[in-house]
């Protein structure tokens, strides 16, 4: 059996329908967790990635809801604790890009974007650390009394023209994990954030999907890969777990060197 040191740890992951996200529950599972499938949109999506973590030996329940509606979410945390008794682990997952130039953005994309991508992580978060803290420590299970994972970006760090709604929402999970990881420590909550460079998903499909497309993406990776949900997984499970239990506030970027100014490896 692979190492599984998330055994008996009850995870939620947003947005875990596809992409990412659905790597990323996949890869709690294959470490011993049991996980919620959030979803706000494709059950079937949610469906497929229940079954193939039933099919691990992991319990998995797919949950719809939207994560930057309160009501949403809160009926999402009542039905998972109420399954499961508690969580150990939130990922929050969710985020989307409704891109354009500027001067043609509207309020509609640049709400819609900040709503799931950043006030969605204030919901999830708000809600897993009071259950953290009424649950208590279980140190049979870990060190920590709970772990979020913040899905950030590159883009937290690299400005990003015709994006800036998207760009500004990154930015602001920076702070906001933070700012929190500095407030709960204390309490043994451990926040982190991963800084996920182009990885192949639905998300940036256009940059990829030909050829011409996916060389001219490659000359922005170093490491001359495009990267997978598994990529991103790995470096999830290490920080949900007690290997990771003294990181704390710290955004790991998994990129092929994305964060590098790859355009300066000549000249300058
Ligand atoms: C974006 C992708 C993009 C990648 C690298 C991600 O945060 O969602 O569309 O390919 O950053 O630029």
């Amino acid at each position: 059996m692979s190492y599984q040191p998330l055994k008996g740890q009850k995870a939620l992951v947003t947005g875990a329908s596809s992409g990412i996200g659905a790597g990323v529950a996949l890869s709690l599972a294959q470490a011993g967790a049991d996980v919620v499938i959030n979803y706000a949109s494709s059950a079937a999506g949610a469906e497929k990635v229940v079954k193939e973590i039933t099919a691990l030996g992991r319990q998995a329940l797919a949950i719809k809801a939207d994560v930057s509606k309160e009501d949403e979410v809160a009926a999402m945390f009542k039905q998972m604790i109420s399954a499961w008794g508690t969580i150990h682990i939130l990922v929050n997952n969710a985020g989307l890009q409704q891109d354009a130039a500027f001067v043609d953005m509207t309020l509609e994309q640049w709400n819609k974007v900040i709503g799931i991508n950043l006030t969605g992580m204030f919901l999830c978060s708000s809600l897993a650390v009071k259950e953290f803290v009424r649950r208590g420590m279980q140190p049979e299970l870990s060190r920590a009394m709970g772990k979020i994972i913040c899905m950030s970006s590159v883009h937290e760090t690299i400005p990003w023209a015709g994006h800036v709604n998207y760009a500004s929402s990154k930015g602001g999970v920076k702070l906001f994990m933070q700012s929190l990881a500095q407030e709960l420590a204390p309490q043994k909550i451990r926040i982190n954030s991963i800084g996920p460079g182009a990885i192949q998903t639905p998300i940036n499909r256009s940059a990829w999907e030909t050829p011409e497309a996916l060389s001219s993406l490659l000359t922005l990776i170093p490491y001359g890969r495009i990267g997978l949900p598994e990529d991103i997984g790995k470096a999830t499970v290490w920080l949900a777990s007690d290997d990771s239990d003294y990181v704390s506030g710290q955004t790991i970027f998994v990129d092929g060197g994305m964060t590098l100014y790859p355009e300066f490896a000549r000249g300058g």
